[in-house]
């Protein structure tokens, strides 16, 4: 009997641990010359100009900074899929708005552009789009919707760092506001960090301020290990930055991308083809330019019992997510036909899928799902 395997597991070797401690002798340990370096490499994949990458402590302030861009103010309203993560509903709430809930497609449940229409009211914002899993969503659906009614995207691409859409540009290349995290359990880790990239110089010069409690002039010094004590504040500020030490981490997981795409592409196509088992639907096929994130089956009968059936095996599972509209906290906001959502909320769940996973634990995932029976 193998191991319990976990449904993730960070992809961490020498070179992060000799890196984490390179970035503590140095003795800086705030933002500085590592976070710069993120920056750049992180621009140079995704082929943006260098300035344009903010990279944060978290996702969440990622998507708080996003919306913060996009002047959403007390009662103003955001449309989302309601199956998004609770960051996003709560960044929304930091302002004084209301998530408004759209829903899903079945095929491979990303946002569906055709029900963003009918909820857009005198008070929409903003429009949260996001990838999920391993799906990218159909943006430029999402932008004629919100092009018709000049209202603002932003895209939470905290699912898809790394991949490429079907022409052939990266995820976050092509919109003007995207957001990136890199917690402990994304595709690439800072163990928590994130990013935002914008398509325009001067709200990354505004965004670069607002991480560090808006302080003015301060950031070309930080980013060589230095600091200045005289600076202007003109707009508000969080302490959002992202630190020496977790970029250090982060630097260190984008040399081995390619590694850690291919493995988890490999681990996704053998799930695809050989999962066989009647009460089990799996997520769509994808292309090679898709960085894929978590694999996400639905059970059409009986979720919990397959649930623990994958315990009793040894094999851990996620549900990624529960829907915004049945929190208590966003019960009362305006929603949508949530049908596709309400329907596979109570079916998906979240197999392991990582690069470490070696061949004998995909072998056992792949038995354990194919000898459910309800
Ligand atoms: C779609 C989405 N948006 C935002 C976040 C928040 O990112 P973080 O955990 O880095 O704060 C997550 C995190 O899982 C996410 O999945």
């Amino acid at each position: 009997m193998l191991n319990k395997i976990p449904v993730f597991k960070p992809c961490l070797s020498e070179e992060e641990i000799l890196a984490s401690r390179e970035a503590l002798e140095l003795g800086w340990l705030g933002p500085g010359s590592y976070v710069k370096d993120f920056e750049e490499k992180i621009a140079s994949l995704i082929k943006v100009p260098s300035d344009r990458v903010i990279a944060v402590n978290t996702g969440t302030s990622a998507v708080h900074l996003g919306l913060l861009l996009l002047d959403i103010k007390p009662g103003d309203e955001v449309i989302t899929p309601s199956f998004n993560n609770i960051a996003d509903f709560h960044c929304i709430r930091y302002l004084g708005g209301n998530p408004v809930f759209c829903d899903i497609k079945e095929e491979n449940l990303t946002i569906n552009p055709e029900t963003i229409d009918g909820l857009i009211s005198e008070k929409t914002k903003a429009i949260i789009s996001l990838d999920y899993g391993s799906a990218l969503h159909d943006y430029s659906a999402v932008m004629s919707v919100a092009q018709k009614y000049n209202i603002p995207v932003l895209y939470d691409a905290c699912h898809s760092f790394a991949s490429k859409n079907s022409q052939g540009d990266m995820v976050g290349s092509q919109s003007d506001i995207c957001v990136f995290s890199f917690d402990p359990v994304k595709n690439i880790t800072c163990i928590d960090g994130g990013a935002i990239i914008v398509s325009d110089a001067s709200s990354a010069s505004k965004l670069r301020h607002m991480r560090q409690l808006g302080q003015m002039q301060a950031q070309e010094k930080l980013y060589s290990n230095d600091r200045s004590f005289t600076y202007d504040v003109e707009d508000i500020g969080f302490r959002y930055h992202l630190a020496n030490l977790h970029a250090a981490i982060g630097i260190q997981q984008l040399n081995k991308l390619d590694d850690m795409r291919t493995k988890r592409q490999m681990i996704y196509a053998r799930y695809l083809e050989n999962i066989k088992n009647e009460h089990i639907i799996l997520p769509p096929e994808i292309n090679s330019g898709i960085f894929p994130f978590i694999f996400v089956v639905r059970v059409n009968k009986n979720r919990s019992n397959f649930i623990a059936h994958c315990r009793e095996n040894g094999v851990d599972t996620g549900i990624h997510w529960q829907p915004g509209h049945q929190f208590s906290f966003f019960k009362e906001c305006r929603t949508g036909h949530l049908s596709v959502t309400n329907k596979i909320s109570k079916e998906i769940v979240t197999l392991p899928m990582y690069p470490d996973l070696s061949g004998n634990e995909i072998e056992h995932v792949i038995n354990t799902v194919n000898t459910y029976k309800v």
